[in-house]
């Protein structure tokens, strides 16, 4: 039977949240954001290891106390220029760290999703366990969506029939996203699914939920804590 692994990418300045701290590292609930994605990993007993990949230099890890999470968490300090990069180099070193097989199972998933709930990840792992490519969580898309031309007036209604949002974590196996990861080369490419699919393969997508959202831009902190608060 395959493992199943966890990797956090937490190698990211937070641009668009504007703040000099990284944005894994805010306050969120009393505790760093990033402390509220271990805590839903590391508490996962059907995880085997949870890998974070930092920025080399990462002045502001040091600066907690992570030694609850120590039986499970291990530290890479390979993070790349882009989310694609850090990924990639982290599931490198992860195989010198630890015993992955080819087949074992990888979910990768964003440091900036802290509310991810146990469901949706138990949700993910039985979806896919016996799944041939792997897949990710996602949302259906709820809103009518506008295309925009000049002047930021409407060009047109883009249907939103089979649209869905994409979310993390996203769970392929350890040589097959190594393989596309490497493959994808200077493409930009935003999640990992992306990779797989420029191989030709088709990602399930796992039904989840708006709950499991991404803290991208300042006013997403106050509805992660809202949301942490009542789950
Ligand atoms: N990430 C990473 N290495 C990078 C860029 C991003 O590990 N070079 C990680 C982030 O730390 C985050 C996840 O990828 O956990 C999702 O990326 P995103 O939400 O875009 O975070 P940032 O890139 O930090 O934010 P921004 O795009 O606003 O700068
Ligand atoms: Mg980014």
């Amino acid at each position: 039977m395959p493992n199943f692994f966890a990797l956090i990418p937490a190698a990211g300045s937070g641009s668009r949240m504007g703040n000099e701290l990284p944005k894994q590292y805010l306050t969120l609930a009393g505790k760093p954001m990033i402390y509220h994605a271990f805590r839903r990993l590391c508490g996962s007993l059907r995880l085997s290891a949870v890998f974070v990949v930092l920025a080399p230099g990462d002045d502001e890890w040091l600066q907690h106390d992570w030694s609850e999470f120590s039986t499970k968490l291990v530290v890479l300090e390979c993070g790349g220029a882009t989310r694609a990069e850090s990924v990639l180099n982290g599931l490198r070193a992860a195989v010198k760290a630890s015993s992955i097989g080819d087949d074992d199972w990888v979910l990768v998933h964003d440091a900036a999703r802290p509310c991810l709930s146990e469901n949706q990840l138990d949700r993910l792992m039985d979806e896919l366990a016996n799944d041939e490519v792997g897949g990710l969580l996602a949302v259906p898309v709820a809103d009518t969506l506008k295309r925009s031309g000049a002047d930021g007036r409407v060009e047109r209604t883009e249907p939103r029939e089979k649209l869905w949002q994409a979310q993390t974590p996203q769970m392929f196996r350890y040589k097959l996203l190594v393989e596309a990861l490497s493959m994808a080369g200077g493409t930009v490419m935003t999640d990992d699914a992306a990779a797989i699919e420029a191989l030709g393969l088709h990602p399930k997508l796992v039904l989840s939920d708006s709950r499991n959202l991404k803290v991208t831009y300042p006013q997403d902190l106050a509805l992660a804590e809202l949301i942490l608060s009542n789950s």
